[in-house]
């Protein structure tokens, strides 16, 4: 197929868009690197320096594009609680631009990048689809915003729209030569940070709460290996249906305490990591893990890396080759 990859010199969208390229497509890079690394670029895929809101003039109908898999976005929750517009343009307006040029072009179907922050204060664990949405910040908002426009646009215009809601990506793609890896600046993602902290390169790691009714007290999260994400976005393009938006939870249905982190980080690198407990941060709910079983019935997803003990040794190895690039 011949695909457009939005947001495909970010973290996720780098190594989705290296694995299509294995797998035979043909695949062009839309992304205007206000956060992405020209160097997570795959070389043999074309990029194109436009943003999201300049789509249709890279998805013209003469161009004969597939499907788009669409990664683009703002993604600190923190920064979108006060630079709530930024998130709504970016996220939300740069979406209905893609879309609006994917409906002009033809495009038949659409793999989406949402968001386990869609759920808010979750009532129900481990969280189904079907659970209340209730976002419990601007990014999540965004999110949702956009996954409530793709059921629109498969009702009304026939187009075949998949969801993919991930929790905690993690982990990083090592083949070769190939290493792509988590780097957003300013990082605000647990893992990364506490690899900043055991490399030296941060004096401590902040710890949000520590009063949550959880088995220590701090946040729980569910962890996906980037790998075995990257591996549902190929399953979705394959099961997208013309007329349907499908919607998958993408985690592995375990969760583990932001101590119980920081752990297993000391266990991999072997270094100290000084942690700082602060005040709770508004808006983060005390446990969030994924039911992903109808990714499981219905793609035939199985992750091949569940363990943060794989995940953390792949993100620091990652960590270790790009410790003195910006
Ligand atoms: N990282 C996670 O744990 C996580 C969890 C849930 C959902 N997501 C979603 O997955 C997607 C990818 O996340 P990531 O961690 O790879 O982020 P990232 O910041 O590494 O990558 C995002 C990419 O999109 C590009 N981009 C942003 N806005 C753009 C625009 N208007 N026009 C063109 N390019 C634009 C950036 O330059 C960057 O290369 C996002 O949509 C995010 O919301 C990520």
């Amino acid at each position: 197929m011949k695909l457009l990859v939005t947001g495909g010199a970010g973290f996720i969208g780098s190594v989705v868009a290296r694995m299509l390229l294995d797998a035979g497509h043909e695949v062009v890079v839309l992304d205007d690197l206000r956060t992405g690394h020209r160097e997570a670029l795959a070389p043999d895929a074309i990029h194109v320096e436009v943003g999201l809101h300049d789509a249709a003039r890279v998805l013209t109908p003469q161009a004969g594009f597939d499907g788009v898999l669409h990664f683009a976005a703002l993604i600190a929750a923190g920064e979108s609680m006060v630079a709530p517009e930024r998130y709504w343009h970016n996220n939300t307006v740069g979406s209905l631009a893609l879309i609006d040029a994917v409906r002009a072009a033809g495009v038949p179907r659409l793999v989406f990048s949402s968001t386990a922050a869609v759920y808010g204060n979750p009532t129900e664990l481990p969280i189904p689809e079907t659970a209340q949405k209730a976002p419990t910040n601007t990014y999540g908002a965004t999110k949702l915003a956009v996954d409530m426009a793709l059921t629109s646009e498969a009702i009304g215009h026939g187009l075949a729209a998949v969801s993919l809601r991930y929790f905690n990506v993690a982990g990083a793609y090592l083949d070769g030569d190939t290493a792509l890896g988590e780097r957003h600046a300013p990082e605000t993602h647990l893992i990364p940070i506490a690899l900043e902290v055991a490399a030296g390169r941060r004096e401590k790691l902040q710890l949000f709460g520590d009063d949550y009714p959880t088995v220590d007290g701090t946040c729980v999260r569910d962890y996906i290996h980037v790998a075995d994400l990257a591996r549902a976005h190929l399953l979705a393009l394959g099961a997208a249906t013309a007329g349907q938006h499908r919607v998958y939870n993408l985690g592995n249905g375990n969760g583990f305490t932001n101590r119980q982190v920081v752990e297993v980080v000391r266990e991999v690198t072997g270094h100290p990591v000084p942690v700082e407990v602060t005040p709770r941060r508004e808006g983060d709910p005390a446990e969030l893990v994924a039911s992903a079983a109808l990714a499981r019935t219905e793609l035939g997803w199985e992750p091949s890396k569940p363990t943060l003990h794989d995940m953390v040794t792949d993100a620091w190895a990652f960590y270790r080759t790009h410790l003195d690039r910006p």
